[in-house]
């Protein structure tokens, strides 16, 4: 099956996403039967589309080179992707433009489109979810197509698939996680006393921290992925403001390192439980999974009634994992289950 797919934003995430579909072209089409074939690219400088498909490789290349999507053959002047989508044969749009958490940014505006239009989508970007997430929802089945977003929460850790797929009739009583590395990190490193500033500025130097690093640190990503993962896996019907969220700013060298001395670590833990939801940090005794979740990994615990207590950890030091999740969901949605008609053969 040949789809016929949009490309938003041509970053980090996208471009990792394009090399995964050069690289697994074959194999996409052997053991899954699909084909991408991307007649739309859209970034910050504007869009192009090519009925005949653009090469993912040359997209890829041309970006590293400091080439536009408006420079590229093709192009539509002054049209957003949004636009382009409404005069574009197109079947789905893989949407990882940058984030916007209060009005849900262009990601939000070309989901809608996309929806509207009987267009699945498969987002990196928590924007158009923790904004708008009834609302997409309504679209998509209103007009029988795919929403998928398992890249939004914990890059290449499939917590939304084993929630909603996995545990058939089963409930998650509880719910504890480590969802944002700069956080992460920075507390690493003032356990081995860094101080909070010159901690976070190396997250910037190493380029984990969001550009506005507040989202990390004061627990708002933590919150935002919380909204998410619960309200998709939980039956939750959730918004930010029914989350209590502490970040770790106010936390100490001194209080980490003599938590440290009595075997204790320090986590900026998302919970739920109870109908309770919060995002702050936690002391920990190390022998507690998640005080185990080191640096780059990203972990989450989740306590069911039947089908016991499940621990995943993942490590994802660039967003290859991530990337590689937004390809699975368009596979879930082009294939109806594809982990049971699949035969894979040898090459
Ligand atoms: N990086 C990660 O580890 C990670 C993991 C999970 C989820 N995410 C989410 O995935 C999304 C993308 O992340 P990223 O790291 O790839 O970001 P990025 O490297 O900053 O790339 C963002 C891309 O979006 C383009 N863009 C900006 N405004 C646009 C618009 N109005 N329309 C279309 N495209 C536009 C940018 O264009 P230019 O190329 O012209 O600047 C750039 O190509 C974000 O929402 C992020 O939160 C990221």
């Amino acid at each position: 099956m040949e789809i016929k797919t949009a490309i938003v934003g041509l970053g980090s995430v996208n471009r990792r996403l394009l090399n995964i579909l050069a690289q697994k072209r074959e194999r996409l089409a052997r053991d899954y039967g699909v084909e991408f074939k991307i007649v739309l690219i859209a970034d910050s400088s504007g869009v192009a589309s090519n009925t005949e498909g653009f090469d993912p490789s040359a997209i890829v290349s041309a970006k590293a080179s400091g080439r536009r999507a408006i420079d590229f053959d093709g192009a539509l002047p002054g049209q957003t992707a949004s636009d382009a989508l409404c005069a574009c044969a197109c079947e789905l749009v893989f949407e990882a433009s940058p984030v916007n958490l209060k009005t849900g940014g262009p990601g939000l505006v070309v989901t809608r489109q996309a929806l509207r239009q009987g267009i699945s989508v498969v987002l990196a970007n928590k924007g158009p979810i923790v904004v708008a997430y009834n609302e997409l929802h309504k679209l998509a089945n209103e007009n029988h197509a795919g929403l998928k977003y398992s890249a939004t929460v914990c890059g290449g850790l499939p917590v939304l698939n084993i929630g909603q797929r996995d545990f058939i009739a089963g409930d998650i009583l509880k719910l504890r996680g480590v969802f944002n590395a700069t956080s992460n990190f920075v507390l690493d490193q003032m356990t081995e006393a860094a101080s909070y500033d010159d901690a976070l500025a190396e997250a910037q130097r190493r380029g984990i921290a969001e550009a506005d690093p507040s989202l990390d640190v004061e627990g708002w990503d933590s919150a935002n992925k919380l909204l998410i993962i619960v309200n998709s896996i939980m039956q939750a019907n959730i918004s930010l403001d029914d989350i209590t969220v502490t970040g770790i700013s106010n936390i100490t060298p001194d209080f980490l390192l003599s938590e440290k001395q009595k075997g204790n670590s320090i986590k900026l833990i998302a919970r739920a439980e109870n109908d309770q939801y919060s995002v702050s940090p936690v002391v920990l005794p190390s022998t507690d999974f998640l005080a185990q979740c080191q640096g780059w990994e990203m972990a989450v615990e989740m306590h069911t009634d039947i089908f016991g207590i499940h621990y995943y950890k993942l490590w994802e030091r660039e967003p290859i994992p991530t990337a590689a999740s937004m390809l699975r969901d368009a596979v879930h949605i082009f294939s109806a289950q594809p982990e049971n008609n699949v035969v894979r053969k040898k090459k």
